[in-house]
């Protein structure tokens, strides 16, 4: 039988440097030293630690499949050591995403975004890690949607016999905690039904149709769902599979040329368009944002991770960063007002109810 491979991409917020702008070099070089002596023991074939504003992220290829919890257990030791290390600098938000003191054999459910998939690796295996800041799982309804559904962004849909097919979709309800597929071309209405409503239906993974392979995984985590306030946002991650029956790199990329907006931005309460990076300008600092999305590609050889190419370091993606910049500035001008700031009603999981909490009393009876 071939060895599958696992790829595995676990992150977290274990401190701001400085506010929730970035992180702190000695945060990187302390995940790298738990993620090399992991490597050493067997654990993990091999490891890319990086990040994305002030997010965390462990990319990790191994033998284990998914939900492993030799594997969860890794990044959860390495997270509270990081945090160890950031309350030590007075790092702020140290450890905001750990939301609970004891592991449990799995990272879900316990604040970390994880994405992962387990498959055999093709003659030639490139893939795609997008990682946010400042947006909330549920940002890559969009861009997965025009990756593997929409002819005028992927070429291959139409012109492709590998792809013509098209591809399931399978959708979370967040809220109701179910799941549902849809196939796609035929059932794309449908689809859009729900996912274009991102804070309660998410696309959780993309599968061939033809063959079944997956060839794209999203993390749903969603924090303030977990813990029933306002603790920073998802800040999620997505894996896709390029090439061959999968989108080609650059199709995969495309959907970021258009800057989408997405809930997060300033105090996880506001409206803004996502703009693309490279991974040294993930730097949200404007009003805490723009929210950012940056792109490493691998090329997996033997569960070894090839790379990364930073994908968004790119001139040809300055028009959208550009066009970002403008309908940031468009939003801004709106201050304490929808749509700049979020609708009431994910609004309840920020402070501002407790604001108008002050009030309640206050209200009067229109009597008639
Ligand atoms: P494949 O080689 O994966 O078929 O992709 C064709 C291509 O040229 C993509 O830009
Ligand atoms: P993070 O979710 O990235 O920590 O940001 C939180 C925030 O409140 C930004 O203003
Ligand atoms: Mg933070
Ligand atoms: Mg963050």
């Amino acid at each position: 039988m071939v060895e599958k491979v696992t790829l595995s991409v676990i992150k977290a917020d274990v401190g701001g440097y400085v506010g929730h702008s970035s992180i702190h070099p000695v945060l990187l070089e302390e995940a790298q030293r738990h993620l090399e002596a992991a490597k050493g023991d067997g654990i993990i074939v091999d490891f890319h630690v990086t990040r994305v504003g002030d997010d965390l992220e462990l990319i990790m290829t191994h033998r284990k499949g998914v939900d492993d919890p030799e594997v969860h257990h890794l990044a959860w030791r390495t997270f509270e050591e990081c945090i160890r290390v950031a309350k030590s600098l007075k790092l702020y938000g140290a450890g905001q995403d750990l939301l609970s003191d004891a592991f449990s054999g799995n990272v879900k459910g316990m604040g970390p975004g994880v994405a992962e998939m387990e498959f055999v690796e093709r003659e030639s295996e490139p893939v795609l890690i997008f990682m946010a800041d400042k947006t909330s799982a549920g940002a890559w309804n969009m861009p997965l949607y025009k990756m593997f559904a929409d002819p005028f962004n992927t070429a291959g849909l139409v012109i492709s016999p590998k792809m013509h097919e098209g591809f399931s979709f399978e959708v979370h309800d967040v809220k109701e905690h179910k799941r549902i597929v849809f196939h796609c071309p035929e059932e794309i209405y449908d689809l859009l039904l729900f996912i274009g409503a991102p804070g309660r239906y998410i696309i959780k993974a993309v599968y061939h149709k033809g063959t079944g392979e997956i060839g794209a995984v999203s993390s749903t985590q969603r924090l303030a769902l977990i813990a029933g306030r306002y603790v920073g946002k998802d800040d999620p991650v997505c894996i896709v599979r390029c090439q061959g029956e999968f989108p080609a790199v650059g199709e995969a990329l495309e959907p970021f040329s258009m800057p989408h907006i997405v809930e997060g931005w300033m105090r996880g309460s506001h409206f803004g368009p996502l703009m693309p990076v490279s991974v040294p300008q993930s730097n949200p600092t404007r009003f805490d944002g723009p929210p950012r999305v940056v792109a490493l590609g691998f090329q997996l050889a033997d569960g070894r991770l090839i790379g990364p190419r930073d994908m968004f370091d790119d001139p040809s993606y300055d028009e959208a960063r550009r066009l970002c910049n403008v309908v940031a500035e468009h939003l801004r001008r709106h201050g304490p007002f929808e749509p700049q700031r979020l609708p009431l009603e994910a609004m309840e999981y920020t402070t501002m109810p407790q604001v108008m909490e002050r009030f309640r009393n206050r209200f009067e009876d229109l009597g008639d």
